[in-house]
C-alpha cells in the first residue's frame, strides 16, 4: 500500500492521475453535471446547485477513477487482493479482467450475493467471511500467496485517481462555494478535496456526507 501523507499529494500528481484517467483503457467517463432543477429531486431552498452522475459511471460508480490510477500504477499481470462490499469491487474486477491480473475480492458475507456473482463473472475469485474477519484473510493471502494488497481508499494512487471527479467539477464550475462529497472510508473525499484546494479554490467550503444508521 501507498504511504498517504498531505505532503506527498501536489496539484502536478493529480493532474498526472488525471491523464492517467481520462487516457485509462477502462474507459472512464466525464459524467455530466447537471442543474438540480432538471432532477424530481425536492429542494427546500433556493440556490444554484448542480449534482454530478456518478451513477452513469462506467461500473456504476466512481471508484473506477481510483482503480484505473491503482491499476496503471501497478506492474501487469500481478495477482492482487482487495476486501469490498461491492462497488470498490465491481471496478476492481473489471480492471483485472482488462489487464489479465489475478484477482481476488474478500466480501462481507452480508453482502447481496448478486455482487459476488458478478464479481465472479469477471473472473475474479471471492471469499466471503464475517466482517470482523476481512482483514485477516486479506493478510493471509499477502502471506500465504504473495497476493499484493489493493486497498479500496487508503491509497496514493487511489486518491489521485478520484481526485479527477475533482478536476471535471472545476472544470464546468471554477470556484464553487460548496462541495458535497459522499463519504466511507474517505477516498473520494480526500481525492476531490486535495483537487479542489491545491487548484486555489481557497474559499470552496468542502463537507464530507455519510449515511446514518446501518
Ligand atoms: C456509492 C458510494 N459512495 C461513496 C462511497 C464512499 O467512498 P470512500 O470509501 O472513498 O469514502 C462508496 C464506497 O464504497 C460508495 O460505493
Amino acid at each position: 500500500m501507498s504511504e498517504v501523507s498531505a505532503d506527498t499529494v501536489t496539484l502536478d500528481l493529480l493532474k498526472e492521475a488525471w491523464e492517467e484517467v481520462r487516457t485509462s483503457p477502462l474507459g472512464v467517463i466525464n459524467t455530466p453535471m447537471i442543474p438540480w432543477c432538471q432532477t424530481t429531486l425536492p429542494l427546500q431552498t433556493i440556490c444554484n446547485i448542480h449534482i454530478k452522475l456518478e451513477n452513469l459511471q462506467r461500473t456504476g460508480s466512481f471508484k473506477i477513477r481510483g482503480v484505473a490510477n491503482q491499476f496503471a500504477k501497478r506492474p501487469k499481470g500481478g495477482h492482487f487482493v482487495t476486501m469490498s462490499a461491492g462497488n470498490y469491487g465491481k471496478s476492481f474486477a473489471y480492471a483485472s479482467k482488462h489487464y489479465g491480473s489475478k484477482g481476488k475480492v474478500v466480501m462481507p458475507e452480508t453482502a447481496p450475493l448478486s455482487r459476488s456473482v458478478l464479481i465472479q463473472s469477471f473472473g475474479v475469485e471471492v471469499e466471503r467471511v464475517p466482517t470482523s474477519c476481512l482483514m485477516n484473510v486479506v493478510n493471509r493471502c499477502v502471506q500465504e500467496d504473495s497476493m499484493t494488497f489493493l486497498h479500496s481508499y487508503d491509497d496514493l494512487d487511489l486518491i489521485a485517481g478520484h481526485a479527477s471527479l475533482g478536476m471535471e467539477v472545476l472544470e464546468v464550475m471554477p470556484d464553487p462555494d460548496v462541495v458535497v462529497v459522499c463519504c466511507g472510508g474517505g477516498g473520494l473525499l480526500a481525492g476531490v478535496a486535495a483537487a479542489i484546494k491545491l487548484s486555489g479554490c481557497d474559499k470552496t467550503r468542502i463537507y464530507g456526507v455519510e449515511p446514518t444508521g446501518g
